[in-house]
């Protein structure tokens, strides 16, 4: 099921007179599979936030639309199983964090007796329970994210939207936003989250769209986009024979304290030819797997390729 669909999905700021020319969202056709973590990247000013509103019912589209659970974003149901990190949320400073949640926690109906339990248990989850008293103006942007994921995360929403939730995060908080991601993935959450940063974004994302100019530029699963780029020669431990034979025409080797070695190969005719009579002759000795692109060369490839035709 989609959990997510767009239908030429178009939105050009302004009103009448003073509309801008060029859309900040041009006809979006995206689908949102159920269960899957969704990477929905562009540069500054793409058209994602634009497009987060839209599904958020916080703006509505100049053309086309948008079906959030099969439904209208503006259905009742469908809001109450969204969590939701907007782009630059505004805290109450004079609030403590579980001040803050408990009245996110009320506003999402959850049961008195249940309150308590549900806050200590997401302030947890954000590793944020030794400041649950602490005031949020006190607090830093990274620590603020935490609080706004914490906030995302208490309804146990079926589909969670972060828009650029790595931003204000040191490395060691983007690490654990992207176990909470997992950890959300694991229990049945669909995840749609737009980022700038693309660095290790892959590993968490099962599906991506790139966004640029308000176009889609390309939607899909990731390990489907990225073009393969040649291949990884895994050599179990006592078959050196093999690594001599390789060596030569890998671009780079690594021997493992086990004794295997990692051989990687661009692709190239002689290379392959190579591999696969090694692999003839000793079908044990070698496992091999194709390398990709990573993410930001594929991003990069693309936004350029689209920004040269304009
Ligand atoms: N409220 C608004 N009024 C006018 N233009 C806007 C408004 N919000 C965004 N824009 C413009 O729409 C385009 C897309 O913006 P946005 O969706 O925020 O991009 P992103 O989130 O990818 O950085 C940008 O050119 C931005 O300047
Ligand atoms: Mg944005």
């Amino acid at each position: 099921m989609n959990i997510i669909e767009t239908f030429d999905l178009t939105k050009t700021y302004g009103f009448l007179f003073w509309k801008k020319k060029e859309p900040a969202l041009d006809k979006l056709n995206i689908a949102i599979q159920e269960g899957l973590v969704h990477g929905f990247l562009g540069p500054n000013g793409a058209g994602k936030t634009t497009t987060i509103k839209l599904i958020m019912d916080l703006i509505f589209p100049t053309h086309g639309e948008v079906k959030v659970f099969g439904k209208d974003p503006s259905d009742l149901d469908v809001k109450k199983n969204i969590g939701f990190l907007p782009d630059s949320p505004a805290f109450s400073s004079y609030l403590s964090a579980y001040d803050f949640l408990n009245i996110c926690a009320k506003l999402h109906q959850i049961h008195a007796l249940k309150r308590r339990d549900r806050i200590m248990e997401v302030l947890a989850a954000v590793k944020m329970e030794k400041h649950r008293d602490s005031k949020l103006g006190g607090f830093s942007r990274g620590m603020l994210q935490r609080i706004g994921i914490a906030q995302a995360i208490l309804n146990k929403p079926k589909l969670l939207i972060l828009d650029e939730p790595l931003v204000g995060l040191d490395p060691h908080g983007r690490q654990e936003l992207k176990d909470i991601i997992v950890e959300e993935k694991k229990n049945g959450t669909t995840v749609f989250f737009s980022s700038h940063i693309l660095s290790d974004v892959e590993k968490i994302c099962d599906t991506i769209s790139i966004l640029n100019r308000g176009v889609l530029l390309c939607c899909g699963r990731i390990d489907e986009l990225l073009s393969v780029t040649g291949l990884r020669a895994h050599v179990n431990p006592g078959n050196d024979d093999c690594v001599k034979e390789l060596m030569g025409l890998a671009s780079g080797t690594i021997k493992l304290p086990n004794g295997s070695w990692d051989l990687v190969f661009q692709n190239s005719e002689e290379a392959m030819a190579k591999i696969s009579q090694v692999k003839e002759k000793a079908p044990d000795a070698l496992v091999l797997a194709p390398t990709r692109e990573s993410l930001e060369e594929f991003f990069f490839r693309k936004v350029e390729n689209s920004t040269d035709i304009s």
